[in-house]
């Protein structure tokens, strides 16, 4: 396709929740309209930190149905699990002897994760950004949809494509792209708009989860923390007013419109008069897609033979990326 090849990943969590949804995974959907697009759970990226390994397997199907439920196309899209093509890692060893420990020593999301005990933290951690520029670059991929804690790793996978480039043959690998989001607005806590909405959180009153019942979204918007004030003619008058400005958000994400948009809709109503169509909005969008991933999710062997055909194709375009990058190496090999 003349647009370009869209590659993006997404790491194996359970309790997915909107945040994830009109984050990511809703922007990935309407990609698939426009571009060849390569969908990948980073399992290998997940074991950077301790997994249990029956909940990785049950996060990975999670991870899955509900990326297929929510409208990612296995025919359209490929979708697949890392792990299961060899080329990924296979790709970052031979960035790891491209990268200099310099560029990773800049990044700041190692800095967060290993926290205060960096010795304690594994060598995988610290080359998590040089398996991410593999998964990217093993595709020749030339567009990338990711978050905004994202940019430095893409910045690096630019970086080790130029020295990649310029070390072995001029043009081999495109220099790819970010895709930024359409929606500008994160979604943050229902109960504090200071912090993003989180899988962590301890209260499930500050999420609503993928799997959530259509009475418990409307419970959980209706507890959802406001102020006595009416909805304002502009986006400015939002400006100290996090919470009321996270549900506008979330309710022009999900129809599709801008928050000044919205306002104007809404200007002078009060949040008794809004919530209720922000909580059947949440519904009309999330009920269909909770009910097809139980579906789902309710056959695992069919989830693990999309994964398997996904990654297959998946092969078929990265084998001989990867290949050639060994045979400009300098690598001896049998040409099998
Ligand atoms: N690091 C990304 C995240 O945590 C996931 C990821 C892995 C990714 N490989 C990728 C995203 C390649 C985009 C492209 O969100």
């Amino acid at each position: 396709m003349s647009n370009g090849r869209v590659f993006s990943g997404v790491q194996p969590t359970g309790n997915l929740h909107l945040g994830n949804y009109l984050g990511a995974i809703k922007s990935w959907v309407g990609l698939q309209q426009v571009h060849e697009t390569i969908y990948c759970i980073v399992d290998l990226h997940a074991i950077t930190v301790p997994q249990d390994p029956t909940a990785l397997k049950t996060a990975t199907h999670e991870v899955a149905a509900c990326l297929i439920a929510s409208g990612i196309d296995a025919h359209s899209s490929i979708l697949f699990n890392q792990s299961q093509v060899p080329q990924h890692a296979e790709l970052a060893w031979l960035f790891n002897c491209v990268a200099r420990l310099g560029w990773l020593n800049r990044m700041t999301q190692f800095k967060e994760k290993a926290g205060k005990n960096r010795e304690n933290a594994t060598v995988g951690l610290y080359a998590y950004p040089t398996l991410m520029a593999a998964d990217i670059l093993a595709y020749k991929a030339t567009h990338v949809p990711v978050g905004d804690d994202q940019k430095q790793h893409l910045e690096l996978t630019r970086d080790i494509a130029t020295a990649f480039n310029s070390m072995f043959g001029e043009d081999f690998f495109p220099l790819p792209e970010p895709i930024i989001q359409r929606t500008a607005a994160r979604i943050m806590s229902l109960r504090d708009g200071g912090s993003k909405m989180s899988k962590s959180d301890l209260s499930d009153f500050t999420r609503i989860n993928l799997n959530d019942e259509d009475d418990l979204i409307s419970l959980k918007i209706k507890k959802a923390k406001t102020d006595p004030e009416p909805l304002p003619d502009t986006l400015d008058a939002l400006e100290h007013r996090p919470e009321a400005r996270n549900l506008v958000g979330i309710y022009a994400a999900l129809t599709d419109q801008s928050e000044a948009e919205v306002l104007l809709e809404f200007s002078g109503e009060g949040f008794g008069k809004f919530k209720p169509l922000l909580a059947d909005c949440l519904i009309n969008t999330i009920s269909p897609i909770r009910d097809e991933m139980n579906k789902l999710l309710a056959d695992p062997l069919e989830l693990d033979r999309i994964l398997n055909e996904g990654s297959i194709k998946a092969e078929a375009i990265s084998e001989p990326i990867v290949s050639a990058c060994k045979g400009m190496i300098g690598f001896v090999h049998s040409g099998k």
